[in-house]
């Protein structure tokens, strides 16, 4: 940036750069002039227009660096993005206010309280490319001159009345266009936009036939609009006859599919592990096994490579400390229908799936094309006796819908095998962070709610069925298995006990309670505190610090509570979410649960039950009012804001 003040001692000793000199002299006013027009047009809108939550935009403040909701050109010389969604805004936008910011890309007052007839300088900004202002209440025509550059165009939900303007005809960029639910009439003109992906015009008042070049729309597109004919719709009676050629020319409308829904019978299997599936953790616990191999006595039992050689993947091995006469010393748990004995299952074709805190998970392929997960746990402390009673719990607890259910085990001096179901889709971790280029599905905030909620259910039912004494002691989001339909699972509980809790506490708390890395005893709070932390990772889309020296985590709890309490909110959510409509309210109704999870206090923090609850309270909202997720995906895929 340049730096003002060293202007004049600049003029004075390198006369010989007046040149360069005379250019920043002339320019650098006219950039500031540029961002100070900005200014003082946020700065009148913000005057005229009542709003209910406090914005900072104080007159002092850099408007680039510290003003709410405002993005700049890279060289700060203009406002590119003004995003206000759900911020209380009321009454009309005067005109020459906002009409005024002249290099705005991006201007989004979604879910306000907005009314009055839109400025026509708003959607004719020359560079304007997204205009997002559904959910309010604006009236009258709108307006007929817009940017040639509009990329997306959401109107939907106010109260617009009049024709739809002729004009969207010249918008050659337009990929999304969306009035629905409006007081528009008339008919639906000949729209030949060759980008347009989306639309939607359903509940309006609308006219005559569906034009030609919009039947490829699904009907989802027209309905509740009484006086519309034609495909997709029903066809036009003879006494409207379609002015364009007969529909009959046309083929049907692409029935769309938004998702697939899975046979129930095809997800039998179900994971375990407690852990991401990284492919680079396997490939190097495969090449240490392979080293390790070498170096082992012949007392132990090998897992033998499966007949036919059915996996061209090198073997992995996780029975190495099993006694040649204990093979049949697998203990399976009541109701449950494998069939297989140890020699079985150390026969498996074997894959790492992952290594967690408690050991290594094994994707084990049994011959009778049986998948199941074997978990070999590692550093377990506790005797024979002790571990079988805590084996005893979690083979009881684990009967519910949201819990991971432990199906066998295997104790001996040298080896401590865990057994169970395998579960295909992944772990929440992956969904949350894997890898973005690889056409990873974002999840939207409906599936959101719907992990959170069964987390919390499974979580209150371990604690209800395990007692007092039995608690969780690791969730974390790669413990939460999902399968295709998103159903999750809570994994590698009640293991904690068992193990050597780490000699050094980690510095960086990630999902441990503060009172567990002081006292290193776990409670049902604590657990309330995991789980809390885990709603902030579903919030933010940030992990929380788990490890030192990873840049990209933060202190979750610390840093929304800092960003909270500069009194706005929407800054901590996820990007991912905020694409989606009508969600403020509640991803701030669940942004209050978190926190309320991660007080320091653990007798202040609500208990699992009461969670659940809350939860629940959220969905209510959701299904009285809000539109389906099916909708917010739709939208998802055409409308993309920079
Ligand atoms: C929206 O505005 C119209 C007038 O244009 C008014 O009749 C209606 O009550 C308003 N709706 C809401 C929800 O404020
Ligand atoms: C559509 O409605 C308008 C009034 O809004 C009316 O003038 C026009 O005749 C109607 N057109 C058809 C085809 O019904
Ligand atoms: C259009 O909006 C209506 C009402 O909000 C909705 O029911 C419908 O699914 C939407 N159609 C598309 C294609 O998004």
């Amino acid at each position: 940036m340049l730096n003002a003040e060293k202007l004049p001692m600049k003029l004075c000793s390198i006369f010989s750069l007046f040149p360069s000199i005379f250019v920043i002299v002339t320019l650098l006013p006219l950039a500031l002039a540029d961002l100070n027009s900005d200014k003082q047009a946020l700065l009148a809108f913000a005057a005229a227009v009542p709003h209910g939550r406090k914005l900072n935009w104080n007159p002092a403040t850099p408007i680039c660096s510290s003003w709410v909701g405002i993005t700049c050109t890279l060289d700060g010389t203009h406002v590119l993005a003004l995003r206000l969604p759900a911020v209380g805004l009321s009454g009309p936008i005067p005109p020459h206010s906002l009409g005024k910011l002249d290099a705005l890309r991006v201007l989004s007052l979604r879910s306000n309280l907005l009314n009055g007839t839109l400025p026509s300088d708003i959607p004719s900004l020359p560079s304007l490319q997204y205009l997002f202002l559904q959910h309010n209440n604006f009236s009258g025509d709108i307006p007929t001159s817009f940017s040639p550059q509009l990329n997306v165009l959401d109107l939907s939900f106010n109260s617009f009345t009049g024709n739809i303007p002729l004009t969207i005809q010249n918008l050659t960029q337009l990929t999304g266009l969306s009035l629905q639910n409006n007081s528009l009439s008339g008919p639906i003109a000949n729209l030949t936009l060759p980008r347009l992906k989306h639309l939607n015009l359903s509940y309006n008042h609308l006219n005559g036939s569906i034009p030609s070049s919009l039947q490829k729309f699904s009907n989802t597109s027209f309905v509740g609009n009484a006086l519309l004919c034609g495909p997709p719709l029903n066809a036009c009676s003879l006494i409207l006859p379609p002015p364009s050629p007969s529909p009959s020319n046309f083929p049907p409308p692409p029935k769309q599919r938004s998702r697939k829904k899975l046979t129930k019978g095809a997800i039998i299997a179900i994971a375990v592990g407690g852990s991401v599936v990284l492919f680079l953790v396997a490939l190097i616990l495969i090449l240490c096994c392979w080293k390790r191999k070498d170096s082992e006595g012949s007392s132990v039992l090998k897992g033998k490579a499966s007949s036919g050689g059915r996996s061209e993947k090198p073997k992995e091995e996780f029975g190495s400390g099993v006694q040649e006469q204990e093979k049949n010393k697998l203990v399976f748990f009541e109701g449950c229908s494998y069939n297989f004995d140890l020699e079985d299952l150390l026969r498996a074709s074997a894959e790492v799936l992952g290594k967690g805190s408690f050991g290594t998970a094994y994707k084990a392929v049994l011959e009778e094309a049986t998948t199941v997960v074997v978990k070999r746990l590692k550093e377990v402390v506790v005797g024979k006796k002790d571990f079988e009673q805590q084996m005893e719990i979690i083979g009881r607890v684990g009967q519910h819908p949201n819990v991971m259910p432990l199906r066998a085990y295997y104790y001996s001096k040298d080896e401590k095998l865990l057994v169970y179901d395998y579960i295909s889709g992944g772990s929440l971790s992956t969904f949350l962070h894997g890898n973005k280029g690889t056409g990873r599905t974002s999840l939207d905030w409906y599936s959101r709610i719907k992990i959170a909620l069964g987390a919390a259910r499974g979580i209150a039912h371990i604690h209800s069925v395990g007692g007092s004494k039995f608690f969780h002691g690791n969730i974390k989001s790669s413990n939460i298995l999902l399968n295709q339909d998103l159903d999750g699972y809570i994994s590698d509980f009640g293991l904690a006990p068992l193990m050597n809790f780490p000699a050094t506490p980690p510095r960086y708390p990630g999902y441990r309670a503060p009172e567990v890395i002081e006292t290193r005893k776990h409670t049902h709070k604590s657990d309330v505190y995991s789980f809390g932390v885990l709603l902030l990772e579903m919030l933010t889309g940030k992990q929380p610090v788990q490890s030192p020296g990873r840049d990209n985590m933060v202190d979750l709890p610390r840093w929304v509570q800092s960003v909270v309490r500069e009194e706005w909110t929407a800054e901590v959510f996820d990007v991912e979410l905020m694409r989606f409509q009508n969600i403020e309210e509640e991803m701030v109704q669940m942004l209050q649960i978190a926190m309320a999870c991660v007080v320091r206090v653990p007798d202040m923090r609500p208990n699992m039950v009461d969670i659940v609850r809350m939860i629940e309270d959220v969905r209510q909202l959701d299904s009285e009012n809000q539109p389906s997720s099916e909708e917010n995906r739709s939208k998802d895929s055409n409308v993309q804001t920079p």
